[in-house]
């Protein structure tokens, strides 16, 4: 027997009602990004495996156990479908020398691939928007990033999303952290996981960001990197939270925020949620400013965030705010031939006049055309019968209204169902 065919494990369609949610996400989401001077970029899902190792770290959950990878059967080449959207701007940036004259606001909307274990917000195929500021150095930018993001909730009409905030230093501070942290796990190394015990040769810092409970109290006791941090990465984050104050924007200081990818420094941030259970954080970002070097261009500053947007849609669906499928602005019914050969030209006239016309296809009687119409929730059907092709006029028959059918002749219809059409809208509301 043939296997019945279904989607990947963790993969989901997203099915046209679903998808009106997304349409009109973007369109906020875009909207949103244009006020704050982003631009668009659109980078490939593959790219080569070393760009993901070298960016987001050997020694990290992503790299170690969730990247989609594979060698190209055609030429050998090591191939890894993006986990996150950062590794490629900035290799994007690099490749094109996008910061050769001045620093660039770049946003970014698609899908990421991790092999995780699926669960309710948790996909292996998950979609984020994400933002990249490139080449700026300052604590100015790492707060506007955070200002954006709490206007976005603003605008998507979500509250109960809290911002944590930490603060990652310099290299030479992570690494004095670093020691102190080693010396303080080998002690409780008996208390260790497995993955904890590598780590803590490997890369000592992710040993915080281990989610079994029962490394919480090691976790709860390490040293504290925040304490480690010299005076101007201090100033830096003082900058950060004063600008943050004035924004009237609250956050929670949370020394134990590592992020999960390698390449931070100074700020690292986390909006999250209780409202989602176990997958609570929304977005995640940071400042980066070696990522540049990290793999092989020119060094430059940078920062950036992206959010996951099944979690986001799933808030805005709790909150209430769901958007429907608006249905065509006009359906036509037609019968006969003479009629059909009318109806498409009609189609088109009215598509010229910006109004949006389904042309009934497939045939069938007036009675079930109408039922299409009906179902189709269009304001107006256009009624067009061996009568009206006769005396060279349509019907214009509102469905939405109490009033009455209208013969129009053909050059005053967009008007007439432009009046129709203005009618029904009034009292309606989108999301
Ligand atoms: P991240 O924290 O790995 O950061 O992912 C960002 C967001 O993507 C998460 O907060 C979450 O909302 C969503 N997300 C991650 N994994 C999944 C999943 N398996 N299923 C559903 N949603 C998920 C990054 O990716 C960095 N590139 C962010 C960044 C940009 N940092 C600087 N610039």
């Amino acid at each position: 027997m043939t296997q019945k065919l279904q989607a990947v494990r963790g993969m989901n369609d997203i099915l046209p009602d679903a998808a009106e949610q997304w349409l009109a996400f973007e369109e906020t989401i875009r909207t949103w990004l244009h006020r704050y001077g982003y631009r668009n970029i659109r980078m490939p899902l593959l790219e080569h495996t070393s760009l993901f190792r070298r960016a987001i770290g050997e020694v990290t959950d992503i790299v170690e156990k969730e990247m989609y990878s594979f060698v190209d059967d055609l030429n050998g080449e090591h191939l890894t479908l993006r986990p996150e959207g950062t590794a490629s701007t900035v290799r994007a940036a690099m490749e094109h020398n996008l910061l050769y004259d001045a620093p660039r606001r770049l946003w970014y909307i698609g899908p990421m691939f991790r092999h995780e274990r699926p669960q309710k917000g948790r996909y292996r195929q998950f979609h984020q928007v994400g933002v990249e500021a490139l080449g700026y150095a300052g604590p100015d930018m790492d707060a506007e990033l955070l200002v954006m993001c709490a206007r976005l909730w603003r605008d998507l009409g979500l509250s109960d999303i809290k911002l944590r905030l930490n603060s990652l230093g310099s290299l030479p501070e992570r690494m004095a952290h670093r020691e102190a942290l080693v010396a303080y796990l080998r002690e409780r190394r008996d208390e260790l996981d497995g993955d904890g015990t590598r780590r803590l040769e490997t890369n000592p810092l992710r040993v915080l960001d281990s989610k079994n409970p029962a490394m919480q109290s090691v976790i709860d006791g390490a040293p504290r990197l925040l304490d480690f941090l010299g005076d101007v990465s201090l100033a830096h984050f003082d900058a950060v939270k004063r600008t943050l104050d004035d924004a009237g924007i609250a956050y929670s200081i949370d020394p134990r925020l590592v992020r999960g990818l390698d390449y931070y420094n100074l700020t690292v941030f986390e909006w999250v949620t209780d409202r989602l259970g176990a997958q609570g954080t929304v977005c995640g970002g940071g400042r980066y400013d070696g990522l540049f070097e990290q793999i092989g261009g020119k060094p430059a500053p940078a920062a950036g965030f992206a959010m996951g947007i099944e979690r986001l849609l799933d808030l805005i669906e709790q909150a209430g705010r769901v958007a429907k499928h608006p249905g065509p602005d006009v359906y036509i019914v037609h019968q006969g031939d003479a009629a059909q050969k009318l109806a498409f030209s009609v189609a088109e006239q009215l598509r010229d006049a910006a109004i949006a016309t389904t042309l009934h296809c497939g045939g069938g009687s007036f009675k079930s055309q109408m039922k299409k119409a009906d179902s189709s929730r269009a304001a107006v059907a256009v009624i067009i019968g061996e009568d009206e092709v006769a005396a060279g006029e349509v019907t214009v028959k509102p469905l939405r209204l109490d009033t009455p059918q209208q013969r129009v002749p053909r050059a005053a219809l967009a008007s007439s169902v432009g009046a129709v059409i203005g009618r029904s809208m009034i009292g309606q509301h989108s999301i």
